[in-house]
């Protein structure tokens, strides 16, 4: 019988998420709070295989398949007879406890609980719980069913076996894993690139290289496939600035202190490719 997956949230990751899962095989029941979300959700799961159809990587009648193996609902007990629930919703601490205390009481003892969260440590949200050790960080990337990378991430009561449990449910949608074991702020991915935004963002400011150079020299030298500064116009450097902050008062490391140049670019407006400006003009 196939395993079922638990996801909370149709949003751009939790349907990303049910995308991949149900293409892999698993009972897929996603759950958002209205139905016009889980439209949403659902009706880009559809545009996103038939991409993959029509590029001919997958056969239509296998996405036709994965399709029928997701249900959609509005009720969070739902998840009380899944495998694995995944929470994919907005990026609140106060929303996120409140959905893991609920599914807490709810789901089966052998339950394995995870977050998608980018920032928000698994500590804290597992701390809600009469079961810590069954809280995990499953933190995939945007586009789901494009970007590669899982980082599991250990809360400080997580057990061995909740995280070979996560492993073994994202290794099973295709994804590589990387393991953090302990509970930092930004995990493994944001403290690095927050710590390169950071000191690129640093040298443009004090004029020791053009954006284009740095970038060039992250490309070239390093064979990133795109420079720090192009990526934080890409992502917004407000969400960049805000992620920096947030490692830098938890770390009370100075290398993530953003520079001032940097926070008044975001108080302008300045914010990358959304606004039509930020280390580039668009
Ligand atoms: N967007 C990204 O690039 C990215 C990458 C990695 C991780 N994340 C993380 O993934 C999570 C989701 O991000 P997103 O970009 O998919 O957000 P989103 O805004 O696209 O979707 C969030 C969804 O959650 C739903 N929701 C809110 N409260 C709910 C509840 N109580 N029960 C069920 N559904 C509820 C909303 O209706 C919405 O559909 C966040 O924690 C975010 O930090 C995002």
């Amino acid at each position: 019988m196939a395993r079922k997956l638990a996801v909370i949230g149709a949003g751009l990751m939790g349907s990303g998420i049910a995308q991949v899962s149900a293409r892999a095989g698993w009972d897929v029941v996603l759950r958002d709070v209205t139905d016009a979300a889980l439209t949403r959700g659902t009706d880009g799961i559809r545009a996103s295989y038939d991409k993959f159809v029509a590029k001919g990587k997958l056969e239509a009648a296998d996405a036709e398949a994965a399709l029928k193996r997701i249900s959609t609902t509005t009720d969070l007990g739902a998840a009380a007879d899944a495998d694995v629930v995944v929470e994919a919703v907005f990026e609140r601490i106060d929303v996120k406890q409140e959905i893991f205390r609920e599914l807490d009481r709810l789901v089966r003892d052998d339950a394995v609980l995870a977050s998608n969260t980018s920032a928000i440590p698994i500590t804290k949200i597992a701390a809600v719980t009469e079961h810590p050790e069954r809280v995990v960080g499953t933190h995939f990337f945007s586009p789901v069913p494009m970007m590669q990378l899982c980082e599991l991430v250990r809360g400080y009561k997580t057990s061995d076996e909740t995280l070979a449990k996560a492993r073994e449910f994202a290794e099973s949608t295709g994804k590589t894993c990387i393991v953090v074991n302990r509970d930092v702020a930004g995990f493994v991915t944001t403290r690095l690139i927050s710590a390169l935004v950071v000191e690129a963002a640093k040298l443009h400011e004090s004029g020791v290289a053009s954006a284009e150079d740095i970038d060039t020299a992250c490309k070239l030298g390093f064979g990133h496939a795109m420079g720090p500064l192009a990526t934080a116009d890409l992502t917004g450097v407000d969400i960049l600035l805000h992620a920096a902050e947030n490692i830098y008062t938890e770390s009370q490391d100075e290398k993530f202190a953003p520079p001032e140049a940097m926070r008044r670019m975001v108080d302008a407006g300045d914010i990358g490719r959304k606004s039509g400006q930020g280390y580039y003009t668009y």
